[in-house]
């Protein structure tokens, strides 16, 4: 059984936080493996006369969701309910608290959000939706109610809520991550280090794709003055932030900017039968020779790392090693799939050598090249061996270690 948190964040406005902590899920998206876990957050704001709920969690876990909802309200007592974004992991319990409250709760949310929710879960669920206009205040109870569309954050129907009066921000996906910390905000900071890598892999993953829209957005709501008066955010997923709202804007900006750790320097290869692993292991000495810290996946026939744990580390990483097998004239299938991610979803301008291995003809340097060439990644050079390594692809193999360790200076 997953477990429930109820936990009252403010005294005024009465605010709580339903968390479920979903230790169930395996790949999220179907895609992502997430041994961590993750949260899903809703929120619920009990004012005079009016009672708000801010999404609600994965369609999995709506039995919990009413439980736990249920202990601090009578559904049917719901006036608002707000839509920040409508991928299930957030959508998934309304319908059934839309039967329980009798359908007379408003909806609130973007007009795109509005039809995603009708394919989803049919018209009745969105007979009662106010579509909003980007930057619309609503008043609620004598509390202002700010709408901010987020587009592509992460998906287009994305909006945040800020409450003016108290500084409320409530994100969904913005300012979320993976795992499941064990506790609810940033008063710990222990937690906190050991959540931050999560927010990095989230970040990659889910919305790296959308890289550019974080950016703007962030600039947009920096420029609206939320980010600098805000008190406190509250994501849809992992912690809320109170302690100091400011830093996971800053970490995502950061996460984004590919704000690299000194020494750090990702290497990544697949090995059918050790030729490809001969070649990066005289890269490996020769890194280390010269102080650097190299944080190695490798995919052979006993190992396979996740995809996701690899985008993780390309943010902070100040320089990629990828090592290929050629297969089937073209790039061993695991590092191709990571390398399509990689400019994908983590495309930065950081120094990246090739080093490649063939056994009847080379074709790995070059395909890797026609990927790179069209990324922001800098390819220092593609060194291919023909099966063992001699002394002369040894020579020339810490001759490219040099070269993107003089990338660095
Ligand atoms: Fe957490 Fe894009 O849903």
């Amino acid at each position: 059984m997953p477990k429930v948190w109820i936990e009252k964040i403010l005294n005024e406005p009465e605010l709580y936080l339903l968390r479920v902590d979903d230790d169930e899920v395996k790949y999220f998206e179907a895609t992502w493996e997430i041994p961590e876990g993750i949260t899903y957050n809703a929120y619920l704001l009990k004012l005079d006369n009016s009672v708000v709920l801010f999404d609600t969690w994965k369609k999995d876990y709506t039995e919990e969701f009413i439980d736990a909802l249920s202990k601090l309200v009578d559904p049917k007592e719901i006036t608002h309910i707000i839509v920040h974004h409508t991928e299930p992991d957030h959508s998934g319990s309304i319908p059934k608290v839309l039967e329980l409250n009798g359908y007379k709760a408003q909806l609130i949310g973007t007009s795109f959000g509005k039809r995603i929710l009708e394919a989803f879960y049919g018209s009745k669920v969105v007979e009662n939706f106010y579509a909003i206009k980007d930057g619309e205040e609503m008043k609620i109870d004598g509390k202002t109610f700010r709408f901010i569309t987020v587009p592509w954050l992460h998906w287009p129907d994305t909006m945040i809520t800020y409450i003016t009066e108290d500084g409320l921000m409530f994100s969904c996906d913005v300012g979320g991550g993976y795992s499941i910390p064990n506790g609810i905000d940033d008063s710990n900071e222990k937690v906190v280090q050991k959540y931050l890598p999560y927010v990095t892999k989230y970040i990659v993953t889910v919305i790296g794709h959308y890289h550019k829209h974080i950016i703007q957005n962030i600039e947009k709501l920096k420029k609206l003055g939320i980010i600098e008066e805000t008190k406190m955010i509250l994501p849809g997923h992992g912690l809320i932030w109170i302690k100091n709202p400011k830093r996971i804007v800053e970490y995502y900006e950061a996460v984004v900017a590919g704000i690299p750790k000194k020494g750090k320097i990702l290497v990544i290869y697949d090995s059918m039968y050790g030729f490809v692993e001969s070649a990066v292991k005289i890269a490996l000495d020769e890194l280390k020779k010269h102080g650097y810290n190299p944080v190695v996946y490798k995919f052979t026939d006993k190992e396979a790392p996740a995809v996701s744990d690899i985008l993780g580390e390309v943010p902070d990483s100040e320089a990629l090693i990828i090592g290929a097998s050629t297969y089937e004239g073209s790039i061993h299938p695991r590092v191709k799939y990571v390398l399509y991610d990689i400019v994908d979803k983590t495309n930065y301008n950081k120094p990246v050598l090739v080093l490649g291995a063939y056994g009847w003809g080379g074709v790995v340097g070059k395909e890797i090249r026609k990927i790179l060439e069209k990324s922001k990644f800098d390819l220092v050079d593609t060194i291919e061996v023909k099966g063992s390594t001699t002394k002369d692809d040894e020579n020339k193999i810490s001759e490219g270690i040099k070269k993107l360790l003089e990338r660095l200076k």
